[in-house]
């Protein structure tokens, strides 16, 4: 760590640790920077771990780690989504449990929106783009009407952490002021920026520069929201507010159950650390990790990685035997993550000694040519990524509960862009995503004997949004007042 205060100093230090692992050229350029550009590339070198990227450089760029395959995997048991005869009686308690804890503010939400979101290819952060399909609500904005709705349901303030990267920190909250908090109190939404990690040149393990007075950084993946949640202060706010346990969900998905009691009450009532909603996949590969069992522990395992033998695999009554699928929401104790920042390192050292596992990804990333100065922008993958996964954090858990959810109900997330006009719809894009809207919208108000115009395929044949002000369950609309139908071709907000 380097300590020192001067320019001088800095600028000293850094070029000895660099230069001790190799990376001297990071200061290629630094006798050209003004003062705030010199400033920057300090702290951005300091702010790096460099003993843990040597050794990233050796095992994930300059060799490719293997996955290994554990000795024995099963599924992972779950909760199913409609509770078998022996399970009413725990789901009754569970619920009453997650009502008890919303009630008495003991749950904060959580979203993670750190990362960039390069597939959607949104000019802003994630959490800004219009996802709903008529009023075009931000995603931010969908949650928080999620937040009032609880807020109203209870009679409580229900806190909100965010959880940004430094990229996109700022622009998120001009985007919370701009829009007032979107009605909630500034005082309960929260926004931390999580850790950053340098790309890698693919080939010769050097740290690539984004400019003169930049290293090439990006977010450190979704993994880095459980020590930022630490390090930001969140955890020690969350202990001041008397919140126990966080309900974690992403930016992409503007139908996601910020706050889901029954989850919670099940995941209280089991005594979880962490704990996961899966969705039962549509075909033995589809791209969600398998919730597995592994050494006891419950184990994400991602779909590229599951044998195909195994993943084809049916029960008796013909079902998927591996058939959760991972969708990234998770309820998680905040006493779990308190632990995991502060057990006692396994060297001894003080500190936290809770490290994920690192994935490399190949990504193409402009970066400075070292003589010229200028940008190169590659049109191949040139440099490694690297990133840790929240879920890898599930078997450092004694405890884990899964949970099956609702496709429609809650899973509509957009991820990727719209296909060009005229061509098949993309998954996972902001179309398919109005596309699920439109079609809960229509499902819960059918069950409130709502006519809705349907096609001959039984696609819905209008456009129908439903705010989560007004509801988050079919139930809540029985004492709204609702059209007599939903005529073909109309496009309709309730
Ligand atoms: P994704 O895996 O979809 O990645 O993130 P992404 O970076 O947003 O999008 P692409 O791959 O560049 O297109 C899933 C969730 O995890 C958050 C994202 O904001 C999203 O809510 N995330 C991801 C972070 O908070 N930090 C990260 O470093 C990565």
């Amino acid at each position: 760590p380097m300590t020192t205060t001067t320019p001088t100093d800095r600028h000293a230090a850094a070029r000895e640790t660099l230069a001790a692992i190799g990376q001297e050229h990071v200061l290629t350029f630094y006798d050209q920077l003004d003062d705030a550009g010199k400033t920057q590339l300090l702290d951005q070198i300091e702010g790096v771990d460099w003993p843990e990227v040597v050794e990233l450089i050796e095992s994930h760029v300059k060799a490719k780690p293997e996955f290994e395959m554990p000795d024995t995997i099963e599924p992972a048991p779950w909760y199913p989504h409609t509770p078998g005869d022996d399970q009413r009686a725990k789901y009754i308690e569970a619920q009453r449990t997650g009502e008890k804890l919303v009630q008495d503010g003991k749950v904060a939400c959580f979203t993670v929106a750190g990362g960039q979101g390069t597939r959607l290819g949104w000019d802003g952060p994630k959490g800004t783009f219009p996802a709903t399909p008529i009023r075009k609500l931000p995603l931010f904005a969908c949650f928080a009407e999620y937040i009032h709705n609880i807020q109203n349901r209870y009679g409580i303030k229900v806190p909100w952490y965010v959880m940004t990267s430094p990229i996109n920190d700022a622009d998120t909250r001009a985007f919370f002021e701009k829009s007032s908090y979107f009605g909630l109190k500034k005082e309960n939404v929260m926004i931390f920026p999580q850790a950053m990690m340098p790309a890698l040149d693919m080939t010769t393990g050097k740290v690539l520069l984004a400019g003169k007075d930049a290293i090439a950084l990006s977010p450190n993946g979704h993994g880095g929201s459980l020590k930022a949640l630490f390090t930001s202060g969140a955890i020690a706010d969350m202990h001041k507010r008397g919140v126990t346990q966080i309900s974690y969900t992403q930016v992409d998905n503007p139908i996601v159950r910020m706050i889901d009691p029954l989850f919670l009450g099940l995941h209280e009532l089991d005594g979880a650390g962490m704990s996961s909603k899966m969705l039962p996949k549509a075909y033995p590969k589809e791209k969600l990790g398998n919730f597995c069992k592994v050494d006891g522990k419950v184990t994400v395992i991602e779909y590229s990685n599951l044998p195909d033998e195994l993943a084809e695999q049916r029960t008796d009554d013909g079902e998927l035997r591996f058939r959760a699928g991972s969708i990234a929401l998770h309820a998680i104790q905040v006493a779990f993550v308190e632990k995991l920042n502060t057990r006692p390192s396994e060297s001894g050292s003080s500190g936290a000694s809770f490290a994920l596992p690192w994935n490399r990804a190949e990504k193409k990333v402009a970066h400075l040519d070292l003589t010229t100065g200028e940008l190169i922008e590659p049109t191949e993958p040139n440099a490694v990524k690297l990133e840790t996964f929240v879920f890898d954090a599930l078997p450092m858990s004694e405890t884990s509960i899964v949970y099956e959810t609702d496709r429609i109900d809650e899973f509509a997330p957009i991820k990727n862009a719209d296909s060009a006009e005229g061509e098949p719809e993309n998954a996972d894009s902001p179309a398919s995503s109005k596309r699920i809207q439109t079609e809960r919208a229509a499902r819960w108000l059918e069950k409130n004997k709502v006519r809705v115009a349907r096609q001959e395929d039984g696609t819905v044949d209008a456009v129908i949004e439903l705010p989560q002000v007004t509801a988050i369950y079919p139930d809540d609309l029985e004492d709204e007042k609702l059209p007599g139908g939903i005529k073909a071709g109309s496009e309709v907000v309730i």
